[in-house]
């Protein structure tokens, strides 16, 4: 037995000695990933490039576990080292049972919940013969015409580095009930959201200052979280390809994080080298991109330039040593040499238990925000409602719940049947009669006059009307920009015909994105931002509007009045004259604030004190449940620094806490500061600063001035 294959061995000596073994051409191999099978891309695995099992890794491969296994088994026995490969897949959020979007997730502002979903997710996806998911995406974005921010965690990056942490933790660690592992990966790497003028590809122009304050941190959250790998990203950075950029990916990531694991790059994004315009020699690709520190090449085959390269000289073997190494790395400490194989179990078993499902419809609750709710129309007392109107594209949807990133779906297989709100609405309101009309399809503009008249007539009918509306799935997620944030099609043209009839309307909107408001949240008295919340959304939504479970979740992200308003985000910079300068046409400030949400039961926030503590700052203040419901307060607190060297947004979140308090309860909430590490900020070379001076922290309704 090999050193390498001796699982006694410390990993660090089974890679130098698996290397120390290996050819030029098992080496290359190692970097090259592929899919298998029908599929648009021409370099599968098929009739014109045979399987080779020597291959480092195959992604999205749904061909199930045995056929997983065997593919699995020439590398294992087919093969002179008998290197395993690694599977990798589309887990963005969930994978048999579909949990909230991580936009969803991070209206929570509870990253525990995505640590669990993370787990489940790990639990299903390693069943599935997954042992490597490409999540979770921890881009911050300012831009909501970029259609990905669905799958990122907001605008803050406080928030993103949080929730990006809890992903890692919820895909790598495993638990007593769930052993299952796989390798989380944090991507895009890097300010691929700041893809100019919300497309997408496209160039990003970042100044280090921003890329420092914003898009670096959450990725460092992710890495000294433990995550095992990262994705270079499509676009190009500031005149660098982030695929070829060296500064990000061994400067910041290697050299200042010290990540271990290995970088893959994007779909093709070696190949897109020569759209970029940056080289069309698929060998100075592939030696660019592999001196920059991009380990693995998906899908393009360009790293199979490498052997020639090397062979000539025109690049050092040290170069291919690192990725190898790198990619060994994660495969050992992964335990892939000793578990290759995926056991087959019976679905039943491991897929869409009741335990999970019972969790994906808790955390739907706990991810849909309640941005109105006039005269405390809700929640609904099924009692109080004779005849319902249920009306809507989104009435009898089930897509649009589901979201973007369905991996099976990828596959041309849709998970189980998700129940739509049609089909549990009467599980609600059982003594009542219950009417659905759709009003008018989820694009087609102008409405048909016909079918928004019938619906209107049928509001006027009811005692209160449901609308389920928003953005179809399939107008959300990769290479999906709009220009437009509004509702798509007629929809606001139903909001304004529905509303005419007077009666009460609910409003439940399904988006991917912040969406534009403006001109229809007006003619509504409720409005339940439903998000895409995955396989149990209906009856989660149906839960929080009848009372059953209580809204308490917030807004991760700036909701503009228009979509003239983007870029728009809390955290701003001061402007020279705060008075003057904005716009002469419209209001400066969002529609929805960062941070908005409603309650059923109401908080108060009073005594804020602060005291200084063994070179600590203890701010304090007491939070009061003074409403008739049990529910959650996200707590958020805020630091002005109103003097810096390096000006400093205007505020910028520095903790978030979500408390839960039964009604008439009160609880102290602390926040503890150090003083050189909490009230310091990053500068343009990614160094800490710490100025003394005078700051303001604010929470809730109250704010509080002190020196430091
Ligand atoms: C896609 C996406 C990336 C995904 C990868 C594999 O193009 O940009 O997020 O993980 O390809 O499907």
């Amino acid at each position: 037995m090999h050193p390498y294959q001796n699982p006694d061995c410390p990993v660090e000596e089974r890679v130098s000695d698996l290397l120390s073994r290996m050819t030029t051409a098992e080496k290359v191999a190692q970097t090259l990933q592929f899919t298998i099978g029908k599929d648009t891309t021409p370099n599968n695995i098929g009739a014109d490039h045979p399987f080779d099992p020597r291959v480092g890794s195959i992604l999205s491969f749904y061909g199930g576990v045995t056929e997983r296994n065997a593919y699995q088994k020439l590398a294992i026995e087919g093969t002179r080292l008998g290197i395993p490969i690694i599977w990798g897949a589309d887990v963005i959020h969930g994978w048999q049972t579909i949990f909230p979007a991580a936009i969803a997730q991070a209206s929570s502002f509870d990253p525990e919940l995505t640590r669990q979903i993370s787990r489940i997710s790990a639990a299903e996806a390693w069943y599935g013969g997954v042992d490597w998911t490409f999540s979770p995406m921890v881009e911050v974005c300012h831009d909501p015409r970029w259609e990905r921010v669905v799958e990122g965690y907001g605008e803050d990056p406080a928030v993103a580095g949080k929730f990006a942490a809890a992903a890692v933790q919820g895909y790598q660690q495993p638990t007593p009930e769930h052993p299952e592992t796989i390798a989380a990966c944090l991507k895009h790497y890097v300010g691929y959201s700041a893809s100019e003028a919300g497309h997408d590809y496209a160039y990003t122009d970042i100044s280090q200052r921003a890329l420092h304050e914003w898009y670096l941190p959450p990725f460092e959250a992710g890495v000294r979280a433990g995550a095992q790998t990262v994705m270079s990203s499509f676009n190009d950075l500031n005149g660098t390809p982030a695929v070829v950029h060296h500064g990000m990916m061994t400067g910041i990531l290697r050299n200042s994080w010290n990540f271990r694991g290995f970088v893959v790059s994007d779909w093709e994004s070696v190949k897109q080298l020569e759209a970029q315009g940056f080289s069309s020699n698929p060998e100075h690709q592939a030696v660019s991109s592999i001196t920059a520190g991009n380990d693995m090449d998906m899908v393009d085959g360009i790293y199979r330039h490498l052997e020639a390269a090397v062979e000539s000289g025109r690049l050092e073997m040290r170069y291919l040593n690192l990725a190898v190494e790198r990619i060994l790395r994660v495969k050992f400490e992964l335990g892939l040499f000793e578990h290759p194989y995926t056991p087959e179990r019976d679905p039943a078993a491991v897929w869409l238990r009741r335990e999970y499902l019972d969790f994906a419809r808790r955390s739907a609750a706990d991810t849909m925000v309640l941005l109105k709710n006039e005269d405390d129309l809700l929640p609904l007392l099924p009692e109080r409602y004779r005849r319902i109107a249920l009306i809507g594209p989104a009435a009898d949807n089930s897509d649009a719940l589901l979201g973007s990133w369905l991996a099976l779906a990828a596959a041309g297989r849709k998970p189980v049947r998700t129940e739509t709100y049609r089909d549990v609405i009467a599980d609600y309101f059982p003594e009542a009669e219950i009417r659905c009309a759709p009003g008018c399809a989820y694009r087609s503009s102008p409405g048909d006059e016909a079918t928004i008249a019938e619906a209107a007539a049928l509001a006027a009918r009811s005692d209160v009307v449901i609308l389920a509306v928003g953005e179809p799935g399939d107008l959300t997620g990769e290479n999906k920009s709009r220009a437009d944030l509004r509702l798509p099609g007629a929809q606001e043209q139903l909001v304004a015909a529905v509303a005419a009839s007077g009666r009460p309307v609910v409003m439940l909107t399904g988006s991917g994105r912040p969406i534009i408001y403006s001109g229809t949240a007006e003619r509504v008295q409720s409005i339940l931002h439903v998000w895409q919340g995955g396989i149990m959304a209906a009856r989660a939504a149906f839960d929080l509007l009848t009372g059953a479970a209580t809204p308490s979740a917030r807004l991760p992200m700036t909701f503009p009045r228009a979509v003239g308003q983007v870029p728009i985000y809390y955290n701003r910079h001061r402007r020279a004259r705060p008075e003057s300068g904005q716009y002469s046409d419209l209001a400066e400030t969002p529609y929805y604030e960062f941070g908005h949400g409603l309650s059923y039961t109401t908080f108060t926030y009073s005594e804020l004190r602060l005291e200084r503590r063994d070179g600590r700052i203890i701010i304090e203040f007491t939070l009061a449940n003074t409403g008739k419901r049990s529910g959650s307060e996200v707590v958020i607190w805020f630091l002005s620094d109103p003097e810096a060297a390096l000006t400093q947004p205007a505020k910028r979140l520095i903790s978030f806490q979500k408390i839960s308090l039964a009604p008439g309860t009160s609880q102290t909430v602390r926040l503890a500061l150090k003083p050189e590490q909490d009230l310091s900020y990053t500068d343009e070379t990614g160094q800490r600063v710490f100025e003394p001076g005078s700051f303001i922290i604010s929470t809730g309704n109250r704010s509080i001035e002190f020196q430091a």
